[in-house]
């Protein structure tokens, strides 16, 4: 056993949206091709703010709009050619219609991937992720409680630990 046991999950309270846009950007700062982040919470709680921070620390260049009406967004970066795709999984009534987004593409292990509602596509979700959960505690309190499986993602919860230790 690895010497250094992480423990995989942390939560947090976040007062703003720009916060949780902010909580974002240092988690997107992290992410390395194959990362895969699932963003589950209610209508309005916060999905799409998180994963604008993401898209920008991450490197976009355009930046991350609600989706609503276009299931997936794909996002590039100067730097190299991953891709990072932002899907929403709210129009879709299950697994049976992940086709007609091309999801075996997106989900191949290439390019990142951050869902919003995946709850909706559970079973065909791989089973190491990052998964954020946003509850609304108030008008503008989140709860956000992060939860890693798999060693990469301990990893990258680990190191968004530090980042966030570390301030800026
Ligand atoms: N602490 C907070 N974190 C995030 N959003 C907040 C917070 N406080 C207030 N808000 C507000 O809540 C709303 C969140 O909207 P957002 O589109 O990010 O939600 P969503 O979860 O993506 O919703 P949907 O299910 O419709 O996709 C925004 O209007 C934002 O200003
Ligand atoms: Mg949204």
């Amino acid at each position: 056993m690895s010497p250094i046991l992480t423990d995989s999950s942390l939560d947090f309270i976040s007062h703003s949206a720009e916060q949780t846009t902010r909580l974002g950007t240092r988690l997107g700062e992290l992410l390395r091709p194959g990362d895969l982040i699932c963003l589950e919470g209610g209508l309005g709680a916060g999905k799409t703010a998180m994963a604008a921070g993401i898209a920008r620390g991450w490197g976009a260049v355009e930046p991350v709009s609600s989706p609503t009406f276009v299931l997936v967004h794909e996002h590039t970066r100067l730097s190299d050619s991953t891709r990072l795709h932002h899907v929403d999984c709210y129009r879709l009534s299950g697994v049976d219609e992940l086709w007609t987004i091309g999801f075996d593409d997106i989900i191949s292990g290439r390019d990142i991937v951050v869902i919003e509602w995946p709850e909706r596509i559970a079973e065909a979700l791989p089973g190491e992720r990052l998964w954020i959960r946003i509850e609304v505690i108030e008008a503008t309190r989140r709860l956000l409680w992060f939860e890693a499986t798999g060693d990469r993602y301990r990893e990258l919860l680990e190191a968004f630990r530090h980042s966030l230790a570390g301030g800026r």
